[in-house]
């Protein structure tokens, strides 16, 4: 599994991120997109296409979570788009999954990569405890979400790097990390609460950092790109 730096384009707007990414147009690597639910609904389906023409790989993060059914229908729509990477909500159950497995798979077999998210970081374990009834600690639910990806047959969770350790114990080294919340040491943390370095993600076994702000507020994003994929890819 090829590690990566995938850009978050949190942007509300087709001109606003296709501005950006202009930016990058002399660059040799084309950067890893991440399409959110704020530019999908903002701009639509055309937007991901629009990308993909471009020549960037895509991360839609739409994290789905509905019936099996419904999910399955939803993913075979978004394997239309010929994304790169997908997901949605472990909380779903197994049978969600699998039958999201399923919608996403193209007639020849293959499909992009399908990931899940276990507990949200904005979650703490006293709202699970308190408003989802869920007792247990949150770091043994994570584990628990993402060893039911595993058996589901998806191929990795969104986490924090510092639960990258853990998961990959649990589920396999194989099983992808792709994890946001990455911070320059020098630089601002933001509204992110559990934030590590690009080098450090590297260490911690991360596949792929999601990276916003550090980037796309930049003074100098490409600078800002180059110095994430010195120190987490080398
Ligand atoms: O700007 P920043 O680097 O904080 O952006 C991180 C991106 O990763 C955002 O798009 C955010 O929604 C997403 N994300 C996150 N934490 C999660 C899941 C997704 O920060 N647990």
């Amino acid at each position: 599994m090829g590690k990566d730096v995938i850009i978050a384009c949190d942007f509300s707007s087709r001109e606003a991120v296709l501005e950006f990414l202009d930016k990058f147009s002399g660059e040799a690597r084309k950067p890893y997109v991440k399409i959110g639910m704020e530019l999908f609904y903002g701009a639509g389906p055309e937007i991901v296409r629009e990308i993909k023409r471009r020549g960037h790989q895509i991360f839609l993060d739409l994290k789905l979570c509905d019936i099996p059914n419904t999910v399955k229908k939803s993913m075979a729509v978004l394997r239309d788009l010929d994304v790169d990477m997908t997901n949605l909500h472990a909380f779903g159950t197994i049978e969600m999954m699998k039958a999201a497995i399923e919608g996403l798979t193209r007639p020849d077999g293959t499909r992009p990569l399908l990931i899940a998210v276990t507990q949200l970081t904005s979650t703490s374990e006293q709202r699970m405890r308190d408003e989802l009834l869920i007792d247990r600690p949150l770091a043994e639910v994570v584990t628990h979400y993402a060893k039911n990806a595993l058996a589901a047959g998806l191929d990795g969770v969104v986490c924090s790097p510092l639960e990258s350790p853990t998961v990959h114990a649990h589920c396999g080294a194989g099983f992808v990390t792709v994890t946001p919340g990455v911070r320059f040491a020098d630089g601002a943390v933001g509204d992110q609460v559990r934030v590590t370095t690009p080098a450090r993600a590297r260490e911690l076994g991360s596949d792929y950092i999601v990276v916003g702000r550090p980037i796309t507020a930049a003074e100098d994003p490409i600078g800002a790109y180059r110095r994430c994929c010195e120190e987490f890819i080398g």
